[in-house]
């Protein structure tokens, strides 16, 4: 499982100086996209469909090049590249696009949503993401699409989670986001930051005692080959994020830009529609193959020691509060199911 990662500013520079921007037989513009996953993830399947959209419209001006597994680094170097347009998208964690703008916090809380319908009926909603997607335009890159990343559970080596109280003194690797941390410390546990990456390895060598994660993680990047208990606490449903250099995307003749757009949504798509059967298809692999075992414990005293992280958010930032109660409307409208987190 050990991922050989090419450092963002070599890469840079090995784009910048050596491949350039066209294919060398031809004049078509090659659009580089990274991403973290492997190629059978519902991510890589349906970048693949993006490829073949627009590659069968705009053949004849567009090459389109899918870099999984941390080829172009981690996310958070794919989002620097995204940014200076040595690559024109990447796949990002909301959670990490944080540090690039405060607005993203709002959808790194935890228990925000009632259930995967509010989650996903909310982000299917422009006057939620709308404002949100556009704020890091600043920054040089702007969000075209979200993608379903599930819900994140924490597992461990070899403690199960069963109450907050359990993942006092353990080690649990978290994204590298501000909220992600706090919401460690609510818990009781302890945070170690690091990307995706490095997580098999800091697993395997007992620099940490767990992690948290979709199913996926498990069977996909080898975690449930170390970690035998799996909680379903459903601390958070934060969505992937499919991000464009905002000066390619502006620069695209409108025409061409609409076909990109159809595309966006082609992602997202493809992506949920793949990304059902792969979680089911991961349970059942960590199931019977890594010997996970699977834990239903009460949601309830994980979600009231987070609550107080939203009022915090919404007291540092007083501007996402219409977003985050367009949210609670969604929440009211598909309340939580069994077995599902949320408020
Ligand atoms: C999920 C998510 C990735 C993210 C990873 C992580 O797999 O889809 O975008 O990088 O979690 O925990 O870092």
């Amino acid at each position: 499982m050990k991922r050989i990662t090419i450092p963002a500013a070599l890469l840079s520079a090995a784009l910048l100086l050596g491949l350039g921007g066209c294919a060398a037989d031809d004049s078509r513009e090659i659009i580089r996209i990274g991403h973290n996953q492997a190629t059978t993830h519902p991510t890589h399947v349906a970048l693949l469909a993006f490829e073949e959209f627009i590659e069968e419209r705009l053949g004849d001006r567009y090459d389109v090049e899918v870099y999984p597994s941390e080829l172009l680094g981690s996310q958070t170097e794919m989002v620097q590249l995204a940014q200076t347009g040595a690559i024109h998208f990447c796949v990002a964690s909301n959670s990490i696009l944080e540090t690039f703008s405060d607005n993203y916090t709002l959808f790194n809380l935890p228990y925000l949503f009632a259930s995967s319908e509010a989650y996903h009926a909310s982000m299917d909603d422009p006057a939620i993401t709308g404002a949100i997607f556009d704020s890091t335009r600043q920054a040089g890159f702007e969000a075209v699409a979200w993608i379903d990343a599930g819900a994140r559970n924490f597992y461990t080596v070899d403690t199960p989670v069963n109450r907050p109280e359990d993942l006092r003194g353990l080690k649990i690797r978290v994204q590298q986001s501000p909220t992600n941390v706090e919401m460690m410390r609510l818990l009781g546990g302890s945070a170690t930051p690091m990307g995706f990456g490095e997580v098999y390895t800091a697993l395997q060598s007992k620099i940490i005692d767990g992690a948290e994660n979709n199913e996926i993680a498990l069977t996909s990047n080898g975690h449930g080959d170390v970690c035998k208990y799996y909680s379903y606490d459903m601390h958070q449903m934060i969505p992937d994020l499919l991000i464009g250099n905002c000066d390619f995307l502006d620069r695209l003749p409108a025409g061409d830009r609409a076909v990109f757009e159809e595309g966006f949504r082609l992602v997202n798509q493809v992506e949920r529609t793949a990304w059902v059967s792969a979680v089911e298809e991961a349970k059942q692999t960590a199931a019977e193959r890594q010997g996970v075992q699977f834990l239903y414990p009460d949601t309830a005293p994980f979600q009231q020691a987070c609550m107080p992280l939203h009022q915090q958010m919404l007291d540092a930032y007083p501007s996402l509060a219409p977003v985050y109660d367009a949210i609670q409307r969604h929440n009211a409208e598909h309340p939580s199911a069994a077995g599902e987190g949320g408020i």
